[in-house]
């Protein structure tokens, strides 16, 4: 029995997770379950549920670490329980996983290498460079995509994660003191060396994106996208499609709000993230829930929740876009994986794209800081 044999035995178990009225409604509708298939497992993700981001071959949906260790949404119950809810995905089929060295910082690159070290050749590991962290403060500092400061970061990243390999290797955010040729030079000869196995960037300007493509081929973009924020339908997703790049979109679920984890009453603790962006401030809160409450009327409709409709809508757009909700419960990650059997007839896509085109989402996504470094075009090399 290999290990991903042994943790896939535990499926039934991660299944049982979302027993209860909305799991058997679930199970009842129009999703791909594993008795509607004729197999005994139950359905996690479906064995062919895989995707490409450029050359690389993930699942279809994959699991965003960041919350795991408490410092973006609020506290975790304890990292042996992140740590389960990794293995569970992993046994649930899912392959993609999401980190970052800015997150805790550091800790929860480690958590990651602690959870999957039995299962490394079975899976991808994504993670991001290029924000320089204090770890006493948490506080993001700066940027730094120097070749040296990559170098050496890279070599802490193997280590915390446990492999000789990082299989997708990502620029954060776009340093605007380092021409994007240096960086992704860079990352061609750490894949020249093997310690690297393919590339992408976050929240990068059109213009880095083509340029660091022409030097390394990019496997995937990275950026905020969900009904909450559609801003790369306008430049980004075209440019991806043209060159062949695959796209990740982050927060896709709006940071628990398309899931209806809130109401407009909701009030977030200072060191909570979302207390910081100005779409979730009271105000905006009355207006944004229009989009929670069509995504609802939607999940009725095709018998599934509201996080899977969110889902659902950005696997139906491309076949190249793979959504890695981040969560922290177990039950969570199996409502989400199960978004992969909800699917849209094309005249449901219309209908469903020009209801959510009638809802103006209010307030910034982010805080100005945070927005002041996305979208960045790397400076020229002189
Ligand atoms: N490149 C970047 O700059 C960048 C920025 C942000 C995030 N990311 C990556 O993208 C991943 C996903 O983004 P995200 O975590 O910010 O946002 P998200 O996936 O949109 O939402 C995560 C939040 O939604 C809740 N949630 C998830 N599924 C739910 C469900 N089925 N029902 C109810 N609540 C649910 C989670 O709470 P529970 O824990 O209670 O489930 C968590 O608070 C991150 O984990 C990270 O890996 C990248």
């Amino acid at each position: 029995m290999t290990d991903l044999t042994k943790i896939k035995a535990s499926r039934r178990d991660i299944l049982a997770a979302t027993a209860g009225a909305a799991a058997a409604s679930l199970l009842s509708g129009g999703l791909t379950t594993a008795k509607a298939q004729g197999v005994e497992q139950p359905a996690g993700l479906p064995a062919d549920g895989k995707r490409r981001l450029g050359d690389l071959e993930v699942s279809s949906i994959g699991l965003g670490c960041m919350p795991m260790t408490g410092t973006y949404y609020g506290p975790v119950s304890s990292r042996d329980d992140m740590i389960k809810v990794i293995r569970d995905a992993a046994a649930a089929g899912v392959t993609f996983f999401d980190t970052a060295e800015a997150y805790g910082p550091f800790t929860n690159e480690e958590l990651l290498g602690d959870a999957l070290a039995s299962v490394r050749n079975e899976v991808v590991i994504a993670t991001k460079f290029g924000f320089v962290r204090n770890a006493e403060s948490r506080q993001g500092t700066r940027l730094d995509s120097r070749p040296e400061h990559i170098r050496q970061v890279v070599e802490a990243m193997l280590k915390r994660l446990k492999t000789d390999r990082i299989d997708l290797l990502y620029q954060h955010r776009v340093d605007p003191q380092v021409p994007i040729e240096d960086v992704a030079g860079t990352v061609k000869e750490l894949i020249g060396e093997g310690k690297v196995l393919h590339f992408g960037l976050s929240e990068p300007g059109p213009k880095t994106i083509a340029r660091a493509h022409a030097v390394q081929p990019v496997a995937a973009i990275q950026n905020e996208y969900s009904l909450l924020w559609r801003g790369p339908e306008a430049e980004i997703l075209p440019l991806c499609e043209k060159l062949g790049i695959g796209f990740v979109p982050w927060s896709p679920v709006g940071m628990g709000f398309l899931a209806g984890a809130f109401t407009s009453e909701a009030r977030f603790d200072k060191t909570d993230y979302r207390a910081g962006c100005p779409r979730f401030s009271p105000e905006a809160l009355k207006n944004n829930m229009a989009m929670v409450t069509l995504v609802r009327e939607w999940a009725r409709r095709k018998n599934c929740t509201p996080a899977q409709i969110s889902l659902a809508w950005l696997l139906a757009l491309k076949p190249w876009i793979v959504p890695i909700p981040g969560t922290t419960k177990t039950a969570h990650m199996a409502e989400n994986i199960k978004a992969s059997g909800v699917t849209f007839a094309s005249d449901e896509l219309e209908e469903f794209n020009s209801a959510i085109g009638r809802i103006q989402i209010v307030g910034e996504r982010g805080p100005a800081g945070v927005l002041a470094i996305s979208g960045v075009e790397a400076p020229p090399r002189t």
